[in-house]
């Protein structure tokens, strides 16, 4: 029998080519989405990509009666959450939305699946918890914390909650991804990442003055002691970042425990980098100009994968030319949308 894995933001970005992977690889997938930043049209895309259908609900993960509702219907046999607020700036403005949504959202699910005796647990945590520590590449057992937003810190708290249910009832099996800079889309085109309004992150803000839709960009400092003064990201390839997620799940199902993988290819980009590799795949010309730098920024962040290659036998295989190409491809078939 083909298990069944219910999906939270699954119309997302990482959540919809996730669901992709998954339907590749012939798990059964229940998607939860609240459309609060996704459309409701990825779902035929996602379907379309492989041919295979979908349960939706269109249910926000706070809501712990339509959470029991869909536990109800369907045997669950693990649960992947990325539903929650993930705008870094927006998160400064209005914490207690995100703590209460990313905090709320992650205690109904976990209370539902143990109502359900479902303990098969894949959480979307970030780079973001290494706080401002300087020393790369990260390591999983470094010490976490110094967060500097809302955001940040509601991933670490949620990973610190996911730690003590496990100490509270070893039948769990958790298992924290935290992703660096996912960027790039399927190679169809048909999905990708569509922030609404203007981007916070540095690909779609390229993406959108590629196609027209933003004037130039503004690199955020070029006096950090890189290899050109702009900031260094491990940007990964989303179809790579999604495949960590099945490697994981596969694991998963037969293991007990907390573990906790950086999913990133341990190789760093500097801004400069990457709007030239940009302008060199798609042969467009991406206007810039360098501004201060944005206040939260650290100067270099990148992985050592090093645990996850071993562990999960999992490994990036798109190169930097491969994410700018799909990244440009993606806007180009979905201008103002
Ligand atoms: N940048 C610019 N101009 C822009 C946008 C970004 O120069 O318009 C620069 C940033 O200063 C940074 C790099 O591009 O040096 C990457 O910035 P992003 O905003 O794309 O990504 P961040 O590394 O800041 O943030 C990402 C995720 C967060 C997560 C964090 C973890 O978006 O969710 O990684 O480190 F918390």
């Amino acid at each position: 029998m083909n298990k069944t894995i219910l999906v939270t933001g699954g119309l997302g970005y990482i959540g919809s080519h996730t669901c992709v992977e998954l339907l590749n690889n012939n798990y059964n997938v229940i998607v939860i989405d609240n459309l609060s930043n996704s459309k409701e049209s990825v779902k035929d895309n996602i379907e379309a990509i492989t041919g295979k259908k979908i349960i939706f609900y269109n249910v926000s993960v706070c809501d712990m009666e339509k959470i029991r509702d869909i536990f109800r219907k369907s045997k669950i046999d693990a649960v992947i959450h990325f539903a929650g607020y993930k705008a870094v700036g927006e998160s400064v403005m209005k914490p207690l939305l995100y703590y209460q949504n990313n905090i709320d959202s992650t205690l109904v699910l976990c209370q539902v699946m143990n109502e359900f005796n479902c303990k098969k647990l894949i959480f979307s945590s970030s780079a973001t918890v290494y706080g401002n520590n300087t020393n790369v590449p990260f390591r999983e057992d470094y010490k976490v914390g110094g967060t500097t937003n809302p955001y940040g810190t509601s991933k670490l708290f949620i990973e610190h909650i996911l730690n003590d249910l496990y100490i509270s009832d070893n039948e769990w099996g958790i298992t924290i991804l935290r992703y660096f800079n996912p960027i790039g889309a399927h190679k169809s085109g048909l999905i990708g990442e569509n922030p609404n309004g203007i981007p916070n992150n540095l690909m779609p803000y390229i993406s959108k003055v590629a196609v027209g839709e933003l004037k130039e960009l503004s690199i955020f400092g070029n006096d950090y002691d890189t290899v050109d003064g702009t900031g260094v990201r491990d940007y990964i390839h989303v179809v790579d970042l999604a495949n960590g997620h099945v490697k994981a799940l596969s694991k998963l199902l037969d293991n007990k425990g907390v573990s906790i993988y950086n999913l990133g290819t341990g190789k760093g980009y500097s801004v400069l980098e990457i709007v030239n590799a940009f302008i060199k795949e798609n042969k467009i010309n991406i206007p810039y100009k360098i501004v201060s730098r944005r206040s939260g920024d650290v100067a270099v962040s990148y992985a050592d994968s090093t645990k996850a290659k071993k562990e999960l036998g999992w490994m990036p295989i798109y190169g930097i030319e491969d994410m700018v190409r799909d990244s440009y491809n993606f806007y180009r078939n979905n201008k103002n949308d």
